[in-house]
């Protein structure tokens, strides 16, 4: 398997540096935050929606050196994630996040809405201080579309009547506009023409997609500790994601289980043995893969090199982490 450090070769050093400054930046004001952006930011993210800011702007600068701009988009980006991580561990009441415990179970739910909401407030500032109007506009709308895909995926839960459409257009809200829009923003700080941004828009639209797919996979089939997250706990609580949407197709029986929230004893066993048994799984990696094709797509008109490279083996690397 292609690991995200070999990848990430081209900007391995602007990633240490981010990590460093997102944890001054975030820290500096209070112990509580301090302790809490120290236990985020040293812990084991992938970092790659600042990668992929990263790449992305140093394949759109041609030879020139990225700018500090760039570099606090990137750490824009990553504080955003961490803000939804950070709230979205508190709904979905999680205790390990990163292989470490959650902030709300190591300092109480109070302190992990407060940092979160802290987190984005400090974001919002930080953009603000790019000074680029259309760039602002961008980044705030992710953080709309964050609290939008988790309101859909809330009032959604245990409807087995719910869209493959349906299921997409809530990962674009919850995953995908961040990386769209990060990825065009990049672009528009490189000084790249329209057309070439809504491009860089799409790569990132079809990598988050992919990559949100690809992560309802591993919730079925890994293990926590591989994660570093709870595994098998999509379907438990509700949240319909591709395999089990297709697996409805094949196995009706299936959506009674759904209906009735497995309230019976062996319920939630006896679907997940049903989804095993489907086509759910095969077929959602092939949306993935399909996805991952058309992120590539887009950078056809992206000069060669090394980071457009990697842009391109990222794709892969997203579907590798099934294997
Ligand atoms: C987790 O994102 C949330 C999803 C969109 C699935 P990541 O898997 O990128 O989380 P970190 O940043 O590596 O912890
Ligand atoms: C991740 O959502 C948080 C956001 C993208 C807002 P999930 O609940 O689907 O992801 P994990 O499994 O906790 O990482
Ligand atoms: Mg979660
Ligand atoms: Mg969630």
């Amino acid at each position: 398997m292609t690991s995200a450090t070999s990848l990430f070769s081209p900007v391995e050093a602007d990633l240490r540096l981010l990590t460093e400054n997102l944890k001054q930046l975030v820290g500096a004001r209070h112990p509580i935050l301090y302790a809490a952006a120290e236990h985020l930011f040293g812990a084991g993210g992938k970092r790659l929606r600042p990668a992929i800011v990263l790449l992305l702007s140093r394949a759109t600068m041609d030879n020139r050196e990225i700018t500090p701009k760039h570099r606090r988009l990137a750490e824009i980006t990553e504080m955003i994630h961490t803000a939804s991580l950070v709230h979205d561990d508190v709904i979905d009441e999680a205790g390990l996040r990163r292989g470490v415990p959650t902030v709300h179970s190591s300092f109480g739910n109070r302190i992990a809405v407060l940092a979160g909401d802290f987190l984005f407030a400090q974001s919002s500032w930080y953009l603000a201080n790019l000074d680029n109007l259309p760039v602002v506009k961008l980044l705030s709308e992710v953080i709309m579309d964050l609290a939008e895909g988790e309101i859909q995926q809330g009032l959604n839960r245990f409807d087995a009547s719910l869209s493959i459409d349906a299921y997409l257009e809530k990962s674009y809200y919850k995953t995908a506009s961040l990386i769209a829009n990060s990825s065009k923003a990049a672009g528009l700080l490189s000084g790249v023409s329209a057309e070439m941004a809504n491009h860089l828009y799409s790569y990132g639209r079809h990598i988050g997609l992919a990559f949100q797919i690809v992560d309802d996979i591993l919730d079925f089939t890994a293990s926590s500790d591989a994660l570093g997250k709870p595994a098998g706990s999509d379907l438990k609580s509700g949240n319909l994601t591709a395999p089990a949407l297709y697996a409805l197709e094949e196995k009706p029986f299936l959506e009674g289980l759904i209906e009735r929230e497995f309230a019976q004893e062996g319920d939630l066993e006896q679907a997940l043995l049903l989804i095993a048994d489907s086509k759910g799984i095969e077929r959602s990696r092939e949306l993935a893969a399909h996805h991952a094709q058309c992120a590539v797509q887009h950078l056809a008109d992206v000069p060669t090199s090394e980071s457009r490279k990697a842009l391109v083996e990222l794709a892969d690397y997203v579907l590798s982490r099934l294997y």
